[in-house]
């Protein structure tokens, strides 16, 4: 096999060249020939100093994800980082591309960083469920201060190579890195002293404001182990020497690694990468097309974020309105959505008076005439979906990709009013679109594989989680949705109110519990939509009606200042109104109410999740469960660190979540039969992750 480092001189400098594409990853053979590279280096008379760098379009991105389920390798990242504390040579990093994790790890064990004006740095273990292994808790610090370190190691986030020269962890950048690097090894070897990172002392910080940090990160951890681990090693830098902290935070590492929080968010790694793939073409990916300019269809908030969301990623928009007072109104929101980016300082105006620079604005679908895509983000109602997709059939191009961002309504009957509907699809983003990750790609029956990966390939280049989901009501998202709403609902007539549920629901690790975000969306258009499915209910089924109640009130949450809760001055409360309708609502159906523990809770809804998903499997609107654990997690606040749900149900044993479901059906009745596949892989005692494949 070939060796994956190449040793090269440049007179009297080495350049240690890593090569193990695609990202460099440090994998246990990888990391026995770094080390040993950088021995035989030591021992070379010819050679005064060393530059360590990377093939390919990246430094090293990391340890090998896929090597954590087996045991730690002989030559660990912080044998590397030893051999270079005790190296009798300098030994300057040269960074490009994205240096994250060990990769970044290594690279303070140098004794200089030169970065590529475009490389980022960073520590995003915790995004795994782990802390570094390497020392990185406790060099970082020492070049960046506590606070900054701090703030990296518990985000994750990839600091960029001005930023990382601002806060020390760079010595500089360079255009032409691998030059600079060979001539600042050598001038480090002429001056015959460079720095440790292990010698420096922690600058001094202030403990109080730095307890109060991980104060907030152990609060918004929400059940997440990793960032509050990370923090409280950060915080070893101030109380330990280093070779102790270095030991403990190697330990808090490897604990961290067996345990089931970084096995889940592995599996979501590995998840998110595969549903953003293009499925079954035998290793053919068909070309996408060229998209240029965007159309928005609807300036609301759906469309306003759509066109935000392109626009940051350099397409040319083209947003289409009724009426100019419209127009007007869609410009504002956008313009404050910019305004707000501008005054926290995440872009300077500049940039944003070249983002909406990219937007024209109009009343003209004919000036969608030239786009190459168009998103259509209209009122939720398919006649109206169904009109703007024949107008713009008659104006635009035969090979615009034409995407509806409907979030349940039938894709094919969309397509089937245009000339060409092989070039329809759907584009399912969620609100708000400029910052919500997920977006659910909705291939209808006659959906064309280019344009398929057109809509992939566009997923990526605006930053966005793709995920593929056949037509039905509600996709994957909001059709697994709609039932554990129904489900947390029963549990309001069993005995719990919207508070209960939604604090059960927050300690498991949601961000938000079904009643907040209720309020939050607003509940006039659930409203609409079942008095509009009234005549196809199930009589039989069990309906709650609590929420119909709150709306004749006119109770539509959050922005009518109340709905399941009260709201004032921005705060939640509890309202002993909404009690009394919960109450009332139980009396009708003479249930005598009960306390509903939140573990009940949590594994009801859990349990309809899962009945729900299998469903879907089964119709092949998901292609595979690992696909609605991203859905679940990106879009539905479900707490990474459990996985998703399909990966919990694993975890737990299919034939309790099983169990479970058929409880809910002895006590729901009609709808809530177990799901035939659910049934079958118990019998045939699979696991969901036997079908990701
Ligand atoms: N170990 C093993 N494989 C890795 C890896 C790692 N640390 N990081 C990335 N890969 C693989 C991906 O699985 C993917 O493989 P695939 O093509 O078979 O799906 C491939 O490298 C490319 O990764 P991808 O994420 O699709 O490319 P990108 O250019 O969008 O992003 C990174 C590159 C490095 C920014 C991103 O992959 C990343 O963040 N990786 C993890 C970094 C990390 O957490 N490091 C700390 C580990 S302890």
């Amino acid at each position: 096999m070939k060796s994956q480092v190449q040793v090269v001189r440049h007179a009297d400098v080495a350049m240690i060249e890593i090569d193990n594409p695609p990202v460099n990853a440090l994998s246990n053979g990888l990391r026995q020939e770094i080390l040993k590279a950088v021995q035989g280096v030591m021992k070379d008379p010819a050679v005064r100093a060393a530059v360590l760098a990377c093939a390919g379009k990246t430094f090293v991105a990391g340890a090998d994800i896929r090597e954590f389920d087996g045991p730690p390798g002989e030559v660990t990242t912080g044998d590397i980082c030893r051999a270079l504390d005790d190296a009798p040579k300098p030994v300057v990093a040269a960074l490009h591309g994205t240096a994250l994790g060990g990769g970044f790890e290594l690279a303070l064990g140098c004794h200089a960083r030169i970065m590529a004006p475009d490389a980022r740095v960073g520590l995003p273990e915790s995004r795994i469920g782990l802390i570094p292994g390497a020392g990185g808790t406790q060099r970082a610090p020492r070049l960046a201060g506590a606070m900054a370190a701090l703030d990296m190691v518990t985000t994750g986030r990839h600091v960029p190579a001005h930023e990382a020269m601002k806060l020390g962890l760079a010595d500089e950048i360079a255009t032409d890195l691998r030059k600079e690097a060979i001539l600042r090894a050598r001038a480090l070897a002429d001056a015959g002293h460079w720095p440790r990172v292990r010698d420096l002392a922690v600058p001094p910080c202030d403990r109080a404001a730095f307890d109060a940090v991980v104060a907030q990160v152990r609060k918004r951890a929400r059940g997440a182990l990793a960032p509050v681990a990370a923090a409280e090693a950060i915080g070893w830098a101030l109380d330990l020497p280093f070779d102790e902290a270095v030991a403990r935070e190697r330990a808090a590492s490897l604990a961290l690694r067996g345990g089931p929080q970084s096995k889940a968010l592995r599996h979501l790694f590995h998840a998110e990468r595969v549903a953003a793939r293009m499925p079954g073409t035998n290793g053919h990916v068909p070309a996408p097309w060229p998209v240029k300019h965007a159309g928005v269809v609807g300036g609301g908030t759906m469309g306003s974020g759509i066109a935000i969301t392109f626009a940051d990623a350099g397409l040319e928009v083209t947003l289409v309105e009724m009426s100019d007072e419209m127009v007007k109104s869609a410009k504002s929101r956008i313009r404050a959505v910019y305004d707000r980016h501008v005054k926290s300082g995440r872009i300077p105006a500049a940039v944003r008076d070249e983002r909406m620079d990219r937007i024209t604005f109009s009343t003209h679908l004919s000036r969608l005439s030239d786009c190459d895509l168009v998103v259509e983000a209209v009122i939720e109602d398919l006649p109206t979906k169904q009109d703007v997709f024949r107008h713009l059939s008659a104006i635009v191009r035969r090979d615009c990709i034409l995407a509806s961002n409907t979030s349940r309504l039938d894709v094919n009957r969309i397509a089937g009013v245009v000339d060409a509907p092989e070039r329809v699809l759907g584009l399912h983003f969620f609100s708000p679109a400029h910052v919500m990750r997920l977006l659910e790609i909705v291939r209808a029956d006659r959906t064309l594989a280019e344009v398929l990966s057109t809509a992939l390939a566009l997923a990526r280049r605006i930053g966005k989680q793709a995920v593929i989901a056949g037509v039905c009501d509600g996709f994957i998202g909001n059709r697994i949705l709609s039932r554990w709403r129904q489900q947390a609902d029963y549990m309001l007539e069993d005995g719990a109110y919207p508070q209960d549920v939604d604090a059960a629901l927050e300690a498991y690790g949601f961000a938000m519990g079904p009643y907040a975000v209720a309020d939050l969306a607003g509940l006039d258009i659930g409203w609409a939509g079942r008095k509009r499915a009234a005549a196809t209910r199930d009589p039989r089924a069990r309906y709650v009606p609590i929420a119909d109640w709150l709306c004749e009130l006119g109770r539509f949450g959050q922005k009518t200042g109340a709905g399941y809760y009260l709201h004032k001055d921005g705060k939640r409360q509890v309202d002993p109104l909404v009690n009394e309708l919960v109450e009332r609502a139980s009396a009708a159906r003479q249930i005598t109410r009960r306390k509903v523990p939140a573990a009940e809770i949590q594994s009801r809804v859990h349990a309809a999740m899962v009945n729900e998903a299998a469903r879907v499997l089964a119709e092949g609107i998901a292609q595979r469960p690992s696909d609605i654990d991203v859905v679940l997690v990106n879009g539905y606040g479900y707490p990474a660190w459990r996985g998703g749900p399909m990966h919990e149900a694993d975890r737990i044993g299919l034939p309790v979540v099983l169990e479970r479901v058929a409880r809910m059906y002895e006590a729901d009745g009609p709808g809530w039969e177990p799901a035939p596949l659910l049934q079958e892989m118990v019998a045939a005692g699979k696991r969901f992750a036997d079908l990701n494949g």
